[in-house]
């Protein structure tokens, strides 16, 4: 009989590092004024531990660099497409895929084809690209998540989930004519990471299908969703994350995907269908912009090591280390008081900053401000998940209307940082905590029309 050990150790050895450049705090201090305290403008040379974002920054395995080395270069048909298709077909299932240099690509190429002005796109929450590219094409994106996903504090399995109600209110209030396509987000990126249950996939299914509108899947963080599924839902334990992946996806008329999450790569994406027609559409547009359809703006050796990835995301002593290690962070935060979004997500802890700011308006952005805090405190590069990102203006009186939560993103890269390194960033948090009445907020003094803030340059408000 095995020994059961309750230490959950990272499922892999280290071959190749990366040495990481110590800075002072007053280093830091000159860094970010000259960055406009916006972390996206700081070079990553001076970043100490980088949880701007889990995409595209996963260390890839040995196999993955030996799938390199056998990348086969042809223009068309070459073996390293065909083996990224077998990977894709096994996973998801769908009959077409369109290979894109990231997701946002497979966004503007489905959008393109299936919305026009004035459509409504539904999802449990959009992420940025996705919501960007609707509005780009004149359509609207419609955010219809259950409503704990707005309360942080409240312990939910699924928040992930979408309200099914609200749905068929919102197709009803507008017309199934005017909704080419509804989308579900897997985990909800936007709304802390979290799942989304078999269920709740099946019953919006369900709805849509009445009305003839196509599902689609955001499916960037598939085997995490999978993996959530299998522990927290009944009748899933004993089945493989490759079967939950599967029937998630047999819901689905096609999806989006960032192989930069669960594909284990640094770059890629792939855009699938069922559908014949739109698909032939689609391919068409790729070869005007991304490429031919074979390789859709990527390396031969970018999709051997994609097909790899998303084999190897699948192993489930991957995921429980994955998955305990993020839960590990927000727990330990959270039992010091720090209020995070509960559950932990699967690839990320969110600091729920207006209740650790409240002294902070939301327009005054307290994620932006407890951002470059922890920039300055121990050299922590996070991101602003509110009204920077997602403040609206109201058409009426050209004022900001600030977005539903007021968060801020420590996503943590695939297979990158060790247990030390997060027990640095559990310290430098609870630093910053026990001076939280000092923070100060921030004003925009640049932004760009779209997604302002990669961008934007700001200043701490006066004293
Ligand atoms: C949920 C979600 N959808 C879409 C995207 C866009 O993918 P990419 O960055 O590869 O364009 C992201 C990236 O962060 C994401 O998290």
């Amino acid at each position: 009989m095995g020994v059961t050990m309750k230490t959950i150790i990272e499922p892999f050895k280290i071959k190749v590092v990366e040495p990481i450049r110590m800075t002072t705090r007053e280093e830091r201090e000159g860094i970010l004024r000259q960055a406009g305290y916006n972390l996206f403008l700081v070079h990553s040379e001076d970043v100490l531990i980088d949880l701007l974002t889990d995409s595209g920054t996963a260390a890839m395995s040995a196999e993955q660099w030996a799938g390199v080395m056998r990348g086969d270069e042809a223009y068309a048909c070459s073996r390293s497409f065909y083996r990224f298709l077998d990977a894709v077909r096994d996973i998801f299932g769908f009959k077409h895929v369109i290979p894109t240099h990231q997701g946002r690509a497979a966004e503007r190429i489905l959008f393109s084809i299936m919305c026009k002005e004035g459509d409504v796109i539904p999802n449990n929450t959009h992420f940025d690209t996705t919501r960007a590219n609707i509005e780009f094409r004149g359509a609207e994106a419609v955010d219809v998540p259950v409503v704990e996903a707005h309360q942080p504090a409240v312990e939910h399995p699924f928040k992930g989930n979408m309200d099914v109600q609200a749905l068929r209110e919102l197709i009803e209030r507008r017309g199934p004519k005017k909704i080419p396509l509804a989308m579900i987000t897997v985990t909800n990126n936007s709304g802390g990471g979290q799942p989304a249950s078999m269920a709740n996939i099946r019953e919006v299914k369900q709805v849509l299908t009445g009305y003839n509108i196509p599902l689609y899947l955001d499916a960037c963080r598939f085997a995490e969703n999978a993996y959530f599924i299998k522990l927290r839902e009944e009748g899933y334990t004993q089945k493989s994350v490759k079967e939950i992946a599967r029937e998630m996806f047999s819901y689905a008329d096609g999806c989006t995907m960032s192989a930069k999450k669960d594909g284990l790569a640094n770059i890629g994406g792939f855009l699938c269908t069922n559908d014949d027609k739109l698909a032939a559409q689609e391919r068409d547009l790729l070869i005007l912009t991304e490429g031919f359809p074979t390789y859709g703006g990527l390396a031969g050796r970018d999709l051997e090591a994609i097909a790899i990835g998303l084999e190897e995301v699948l192993h489930e002593d991957y995921l429980q280390y994955r998955i305990a290690s993020v839960k590990y962070f927000g727990n330990h935060i959270a039992s010091e008081g720090v209020p995070i979004v509960q559950p932990p997500g699967g690839h990320a802890v969110y600091i729920d900053a207006k209740a650790m700011l409240p002294h902070i308006p939301p327009l005054q952005f307290p994620g932006q401000a407890l951002v470059a805090e922890l920039y300055l405190e121990a050299g922590i590069r996070s991101v602003e998940i509110g009204s920077v990102m997602f403040a609206r203006k109201d058409p009426k009186t050209g004022r900001e209307i600030p977005a539903a939560m007021e968060l801020v993103r420590l996503a943590i890269p695939r297979r990158v940082y060790t247990q030390s390194h997060i027990d640095y960033v559990v310290e430098a948090i609870l630093q910053v905590y026990q001076r939280r009445d000092m923070i100060r907020g921030m004003r925009i003094v640049e932004e760009a029309p779209f997604l302002r803030h990669f961008t934007a340059r700001f200043e701490p408000m006066a004293k």
